[in-house]
């Protein structure tokens, strides 16, 4: 549901930030918001969404709104894609930033950053891949948030940002994405021809991961290991973008790895703050009018999917 007021300035810009209730997510809200953009908050829980915005208004962010939007949950997305039609005809920046890990940690999540002490970031994220375990629902779970639920939100909005007289799409992604950790050559040649990728091309992949998934094959068939399905969805989402920025090249459509950084997801390890992790992401999503589309920036700088 809608959760509060817009002060309704005309030609400011609307972004929409998915997850914004913690972590990345909430700190991108919080620098779009500084820098003078209409910021929607959205998080698939109302009591953290509206948590979130109350702590944002207390930092001096005052041009926000909470909508409730769960990227799985194709109704969710209607509901705020209606409003924002409503609302303001029209969407100038998507900031994709929710996503899950897929995996159970193996010890209690007791967010304290003594235990990596001294580690430097490939350690730590060492010590990450062996406290983890990866069920097949959560690989599951995985595809379908980190994939499916990104590229779901991300049609249903594309109308509004083709409204926009500059739409922008900022897909959050990762070096976990990055196709060098695909050792399949056939598949990484798959994923990297975009003149000939299709989107049904990249679902038939994703089952395909899953079934040698569940055969316990990922290793022989060259996927990613550890966070695997994490890895194989930033991978898809990277493609994605980038056929979308093909398909449409008055918005600009690019993917934003923010760093290693300090939240839930990597139970609190990494070297930058959430801060830090945002302001890699707002960079893209502030590029100045006509800037690159299609690209893959690697903490605020242009760099390769591969
Ligand atoms: N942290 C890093 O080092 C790092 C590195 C590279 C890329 N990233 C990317 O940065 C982005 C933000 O991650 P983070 O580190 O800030 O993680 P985080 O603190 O765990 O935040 C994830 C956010 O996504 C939301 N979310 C999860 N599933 C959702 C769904 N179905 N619908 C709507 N919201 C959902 C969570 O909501 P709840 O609070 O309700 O769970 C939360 O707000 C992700 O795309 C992640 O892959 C992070």
């Amino acid at each position: 549901m809608e959760g509060a007021i817009s002060s309704g300035r005309p030609n400011t810009r609307i972004a929409v930030v998915t997850g914004g209730n913690k972590g990345i997510g909430f700190e991108v809200c919080r620098q779009l918001g500084s820098h003078g953009v209409t910021v929607v908050l959205t998080a698939r829980d109302e009591t953290r969404g509206a948590e979130a915005v109350e702590k944002l208004r207390s930092l001096g962010v005052a041009d926000l709104i909470f909508h409730q939007l769960d990227i799985t949950d194709t109704s969710s997305i209607a509901t705020l894609v209606d409003f924002l039609k409503i609302r303001f005809g029209k969407l100038d920046i998507l900031v994709n930033n929710a996503a899950i890990g897929g995996v159970e940690f193996l010890q209690e999540l007791d967010a304290s950053e003594e235990k990596f002490a001294g580690m430097d970031s490939d350690q730590m994220l060492e010590w990450m891949v062996k406290n983890v375990r990866e069920p097949i629902d959560g690989a599951k779970k995985g595809l379908q948030t980190n994939y499916y639920g990104t590229k779901h939100v991300t049609e249903a909005l594309l109308p509004l940002l083709q409204s926009s007289s500059d739409g922008r799409i900022v897909t959050i992604s990762s070096q976990f994405g990055l196709l060098r950790l695909i050792s399949n050559e056939e598949v990484r040649q798959e994923f990297s021809d975009i003149d000939n990728l299709t989107e049904e091309r990249l679902d038939e992949l994703l089952d395909k991961f899953l079934e040698d998934f569940e055969a316990d094959a990922l290793e022989a068939r060259g996927w990613p290991t550890g966070y695997s399905a994490y890895k194989v969805a930033k991978a898809a989402m990277n493609a994605y973008s980038r056929m979308l920025a093909r398909r449409h090249p008055a918005l600009r459509v690019n993917c934003a790895h923010p760093g290693y950084v300090r939240t839930g997801l990597t139970m609190s390890s990494g070297v930058l703050t959430p801060e830090e992790g945002a302001r890699n992401v707002v960079k893209v999503a502030l590029l100045p009018d006509g800037g690159p589309t299609g690209k893959y920036f690697a903490q605020g700088e242009e760099a390769s999917f591969v």
